[in-house]
């Protein structure tokens, strides 16, 4: 099994300090597989995915990519490992250009400028607009871009339609779509939109007091609309005025 999996985490405890936020956590996915991880603000999501790049200590268990134990290396060699991290903040240099941003962490692979271009047109009319020139929605284009241009094996997204106006969000939707669908870009994502997270991922896991508290393929979860209720209820209602 750990031979199949992209990535595996077995048994993780992680937390800040003396406080335990996560504890037992355990999944695996397989290559150009894709999670979204539910949960209701604060149960520790942002936590999971900071404990899998290496910003936060793991206190028990392991994390394996491609049946490797990344556990105890640095954040730096993790992404070196085929980690793509897309930070919450997005991160990008507001100094540099478009294409000096999707440039400047690049490494070589199928991801190049010409796929990324393709794959978000509007990052290419943008390719010679200053970052700090972006909207919120093409500064989240661009974070994920740049991250696609390290040549990930997982990506890993915090919240990408966070704050982004409607319009926006369904064609980021649309692009992550393919990338997951089409492209078989394997992805683990942290989404307040339950349903969109679900319409976009092969499977789920749901976070409650520091554990899974319900696992599921997204198809599924998507129609069971009493555990959805149970877990996320303000999410949903939210989808579902
Ligand atoms: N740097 C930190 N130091 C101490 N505690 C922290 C730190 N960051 C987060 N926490 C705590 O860890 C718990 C989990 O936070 P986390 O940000 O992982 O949750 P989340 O599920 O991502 O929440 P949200 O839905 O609001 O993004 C919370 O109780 C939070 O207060
Ligand atoms: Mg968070």
């Amino acid at each position: 099994m750990a031979h199949e999996a992209l990535i595996e985490l077995d048994g993780v405890r992680a937390g800040y300090g003396e406080a335990v936020v996560l504890d037992g956590i355990s999944f695996a996915l397989p290559a150009g597989g894709s999670l979204a991880v539910l949960g209701r603000n604060g149960v520790g999501k942002t936590t999971l995915l900071l404990t899998i790049m290496g910003f936060v200590d793991l206190m028990q268990g392991a994390i394996r990519l491609a049946g490797r134990d990344v556990s105890r290396l640095a954040p730096h060699r993790r992404a070196r490992a085929g980690l793509g991290w897309v930070p919450q903040e997005r991160d990008i240099f507001p100094s540099l250009d478009v294409e000096e941003n999707l440039t400047a962490t690049a490494r070589p692979g199928r991801w190049d400028l010409q796929a990324v271009y393709r794959l978000f047109p509007r990052l290419r009319e943008r390719r010679a607009n200053m970052g700090s020139q972006l909207s919120g929605g093409e500064q989240q284009m661009l974070a994920i871009a740049r991250t696609l241009m390290t040549n990930p094996t997982l990506l890993i997204l915090d919240e990408p339609l966070e704050g982004l106006a409607p319009i926006i969000v369904e064609e980021l939707t649309a692009t992550i779509r393919t990338m997951a669908r089409d492209e078989g870009m394997a992805m683990i994502l942290v989404e307040q939109h339950a349903e969109v997270a679900l319409r976009l991922t092969d499977e789920a896991i749901v976070i409650e007091r520091g554990v899974i508290a319900h696992r599921a393929r997204s198809a599924e979860l998507l129609r069971d609309a009493a555990t959805l209720d149970r877990y996320v209820g303000l999410n949903l209602q939210a989808a579902e005025p």
